[in-house]
Parts: C-alpha cells; sequence; structure tokens
C-alpha cells in the first residue's frame, strides 16, 4: 500500500462544469441506428420503433447532448432523403461506410429519440458533397416556425413547431484523406466561415462548431485549426478536437490488427493518454487564443471534444469496409475491458479539470459502434465496462470543478517523464453542499491509501455515495451472457472526519467518493 493526498480549497476552482462535458455521437453507421437504437419489431421497440431498452440505458449512462448524424456519414449525407413518408424515402448508398443506407431514421424521428431520452439534440451539416445552401435549407427546415416552402414542408411532415437545435457542427473531420469531399484549411475556413453565415442568419441563436483536427497525429495538426479559424473565428463558437485512443504502439500494427503483444502498449504507457489528452487540449487552446490574439479580439472559442474513446480492436479490414454494401453492418464493435474502463475514467477527469475551455464532449459512440451500450438484434441490451465510468461521472458531476492539489509517487514514461498513480478531478455543487470527487488508482499492484482534504467546503461531511470499479482482470469485458462482469462495487470503509476523508483504492481502480455538507 502506498500513501497519496488529494487537496481542494473552495477558493481555487477551474471552471464551472458545463454539462454538454457527457454527450454522446449517434451515427448512421453500422448498427448505431438500425439495430442499436431504432429496431422496429423488437419486443421492447415502442410505436415507432425505437428500443425502449435503450432509452432506458441511454437515461441511465446519463448522457446530456447527442451529435447526429455523423461522422463521415454526414458528409454524403442528403437531409431531405430522411424525411417525410419512411416510405417514400430513398435508399442510397453510404459512401463513408460502403453500406447501403435505408433512410427510415431521419431528422424527425432523432428529435423524437432526443425529446424521449431527454437530450439536447446536436447536428450537422455535410460540407462534403454538399456546402451552404443544402445547409441554409436545413437549419430553415429544422428551426424556423414556418411560413415558408421548408419550414411548412417540416409542418406537413406532422412537426408544427420547430426543432429548435441550438448547436450544429459544420461538418466533420475535413482535413481526414478518408473524408468523402476532403478539403484543405483554406478551402475548409472559408466555407466555414460562409455557410455558418448562413446558418446563423437564419437562427441568431445557434451556437457552431468548426472541425478542428480528427486526430492529434495528423500531419497538418496545429496548422489546420490556425487556418481555419483565421477565415471562421467570427462566426464560430467552438473548435472540435477528436480522439481515439489505443492500444497498438504503432498505427500499422493496427491498421493490420496485430495479434503480437509485443505491438501492444504496457498498461501503464495505454494510461498516459489521460495526460496526452490535457496537452491536446492546452494545444488547441493557445492556437485558437493565438488567432484571437492576432485578431485582437477579447473573444474565446470554446473546445468542442466532440468524438472521443477509445477505439483499436475494430479498426482494420471488414470493421471498416464491409462487403457488398450490406444494411447495418458490424462496423467499430469494439469490446471492452477494466482496462478500457480505467483510461475512460481517467480522461473524463481530464475534460473536467479542463472545463475552462472544454464546453462539450461526445463519447463516440452510443450504441453498439465503438459504442458504451451493446444491443443483439432482437434480444438484449447491457452495458459495456466504459459505460460505468461515464454513468458515474454524468450522475454526480454537477457545479464547479476545483483544481486538485495532488501529492502521490508514480511511474516513469519514457516521453512524459514521472506520471502520479493518482488521478484525480473534484466537482463541488455550492447549491446542494455536494461534493464528488472522481479517483483513479493507476497503481496496478498496490491498493492506495488516500486522503482527501475538502478544505474550506464548509460543514462536517456526510458520505453519500462510494463506488469502486475494478476487477482483478484487466482484460475481463461484459457480455450478453455475463452482462455485469465488470460493474461498480460498493466501496467500503471510506472514513470520513470533519473535512477530511479517508479512503483505501483497490489498484487500477476508477472511484467515486461522494460527500455532502452535513447541515446543522
Ligand atoms: O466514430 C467513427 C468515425 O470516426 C466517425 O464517423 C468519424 O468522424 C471518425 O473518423
Amino acid at each position: 500500500m502506498f500513501q497519496a493526498q488529494l487537496t481542494v480549497d473552495r477558493d481555487f476552482t477551474i471552471a464551472p462544469l458545463d454539462r454538454r462535458l457527457f454527450g454522446v455521437f449517434v451515427e448512421h453507421m453500422g448498427r448505431c441506428v438500425y439495430t442499436g437504437i431504432y429496431e422496429p419489431g423488437h419486443p421492447r421497440a415502442d410505436e415507432q420503433g425505437f428500443r425502449q431498452d435503450v432509452i432506458e440505458l441511454t437515461t441511465e449512462l446519463g448522457a446530456t447532448i447527442v451529435r447526429y448524424p455523423g461522422g463521415n456519414f454526414m458528409s454524403g449525407y442528403n437531409w431531405e432523403d430522411g424525411v417525410g413518408p419512411q416510405a417514400d424515402r430513398p435508399t442510397r448508398l453510404d459512401l463513408a461506410w460502403f453500406s447501403t443506407e435505408t433512410n427510415q431514421v431521419g431528422t424527425n424521428e432523432f428529435m423524437d429519440w432526443s425529446r424521449k431520452v431527454g437530450i439536447e439534440p446536436m447536428y450537422g451539416v455535410n460540407l462534403g458533397t454538399r456546402g451552404p445552401d443544402e445547409a441554409r435549407h436545413y437549419i430553415e427546415y429544422c428551426n424556423h416556425p414556418g411560413g415558408t416552402k421548408l419550414s411548412d414542408w417540416r409542418q406537413q411532415h406532422g412537426y408544427a413547431e420547430p426543432h429548435n437545435i441550438k448547436f450544429w457542427c459544420l461538418g466533420n473531420e475535413m482535413d481526414g484523406p478518408w473524408q468523402i469531399c476532403r478539403k484543405t484549411a483554406e478551402e475548409y475556413g472559408r466555407i466555414a466561415l460562409e455557410t455558418g453565415k448562413l446558418l446563423k442568419m437564419v437562427d441568431p441563436t445557434i451556437e457552431l462548431a468548426a472541425c478542428g483536427s480528427s486526430a492529434h497525429d495528423m500531419p497538418t495538426y496545429g496548422s489546420w485549426e490556425n487556418t481555419v479559424l483565421e477565415h471562421a473565428f467570427d462566426v464560430v463558437d467552438y473548435i472540435s478536437l477528436h480522439t481515439y485512443f489505443s492500444k497498438y504502439s504503432t498505427l500499422a500494427a493496427m491498421g493490420q490488427g496485430s495479434q503480437n503483444p509485443d505491438d501492444l502498449l504496457s498498461t501503464g504507457d495505454y494510461l498516459a493518454q489521460i495526460e496526452t489528452t490535457g496537452h491536446f487540449i492546452d494545444e488547441i487552446v493557445a492556437v485558437a487564443d493565438a488567432v484571437a490574439a492576432r485578431k485582437h479580439s477579447p473573444k474565446r472559442v470554446m473546445l468542442s471534444f466532440d468524438e472521443w474513446n477509445v477505439w483499436y480492436r475494430a479498426r482494420h479490414g471488414e470493421h471498416l469496409k464491409p462487403a457488398g454494401w450490406p444494411v447495418a453492418p458490424r462496423l467499430l464493435e469494439e469490446v471492452y475491458n477494466a482496462e478500457d474502463a480505467l483510461l475512460i475514467g481517467g480522461v473524463l477527469t481530464t475534460l473536467m479539470n479542463h472545463a475552462d475551455r472544454v464546453k462539450v464532449a461526445c463519447l463516440a459512440q452510443l450504441v453498439n459502434v465503438i459504442g458504451p451500450i451493446m444491443t443483439e438484434p432482437g434480444g438484449a441490451a447491457w452495458r459495456q465496462t466504459i459505460f460505468h465510468p461515464f454513468a458515474q461521472a454524468a450522475k454526480w458531476g454537477r457545479g464547479t470543478v476545483l483544481r486538485p492539489l495532488l501529492s502521490s509517487p508514480g511511474y516513469a514514461h519514457a516521453k512524459l517523464g514521472e506520471l502520479s498513480y493518482l488521478v484525480a478531478s473534484v466537482v463541488d455543487d455550492a447549491e446542494t453542499g455536494t461534493t464528488a470527487v472522481f479517483v483513479l488508482n493507476r497503481h496496478l499492484t498496490e491498493a492506495m491509501d488516500l486522503r482527501i482534504n475538502l478544505r474550506s467546503l464548509g460543514h462536517e461531511r456526510e458520505l453519500i455515495e462510494a463506488q469502486q470499479l475494478h476487477h482483478a482482470d484487466l482484460s475481463a469485458t461484459n457480455t450478453a451472457d455475463h452482462p455485469d462482469e465488470v460493474a461498480p462495487r460498493a466501496l467500503t470503509g471510506v472514513v470520513v472526519d470533519g473535512e477530511s476523508l479517508r479512503a483505501t483504492l483497490q489498484p487500477a481502480s476508477w472511484n467515486v467518493i461522494v460527500t455532502r455538507a452535513r447541515r446543522a
């Protein structure tokens, strides 16, 4: 057992936590929509064909905002194909995922699904095969009250009231060679500006996110954001970041789906992506603020981390490119293990600790496709391992993020130096007096004797909840037959002494400890 200490002080804050940090992503690809959220004929389908078991799990996950309809799919999508009577909708080739899209779910059905879940929608416009003209028509269809051709069209489709979608993405990953109609930063920056102008003319209340780099290792990383923001700075509110964590040590090994253990990072190096995510955020903030400086602008472009997750196993061959243009093939059906759940928990602490600039984040995706929820067609729905840290953070991450002061031994990382075994974030809700401490013990073999000093949070504390996510086997997974193999259990033995807490945390465990100020 080793000793570690965490201190917070209510005067030392990072920022109020934007609840949109707990977003997710639903793309028309694989089985995310079809047999994921939507499966008419399933025993749990509602009258519209939405799976109620998935709705229930999404609610339990606590997701606050959902990005739709892609992803790469967005860059070839005709939104008009997905509105009006379902029987009349065209079937199309989806060039992003080599699949057949039936368009049985579209803009209005997805709005219905969002309302059923009680989640805010985030929609995107196609800046691949299409551009400003279709984008302005799309927002007129969605958000204009009525009395115009497109808003009347929505009403004829059964939606009298505007959808009032507030958050819009200006395309998707336009820097990527895989993207349908990829653009240079100059081309994209110009079209993002002009499209954004039109969207805000139709509805000035919306917020806009421009595409940043699709990954940290893109060759244009940094210069892409710089050029895009040089053009679009005045109209956009957010720049996006995407990141998919891999256990492979090289991209080549991932592309081959290598089974060679030598191609895999150690757990310590894998979990170091908690830190590199923070560096990624800091770098994009620096680029955005450098553009602001050159423009002599006090405006601060915020970050939308609108695709992030672990994705490395299902990232080659048939996982990406099915044969024969199937409908809803099994794509990117990554099965997560206990180790992945630790990384997701750790990255959530990084996102929270950057709450001053990261205002939106979307775990990609929601169901089946690199998702925290898995389903079988006609069968069960269950929680993957990564579901749990996300659900705990979304449940208890409310209020203001406090700056955690950590004292802990660590381990050596070849590039990053010493990394603390203790990884943490603390969110304090002054309204309810509730303080949530999220802690990862990154030591793989030793328990952590953790002292938590909630200095100046006032009053004696009472314990509300203490849970740990730990599995002796880091490769353990949840399956339809064993859906709760990796699941949170009570963290016992937490000692509360005034404003101090003491807990013993298992090796390789993600923990949440929630206390409340005891009322006099
Ligand atoms: O989430 C899967 C894909 O990853 C998305 O379609 C794309 O935006 C990213 O490359």
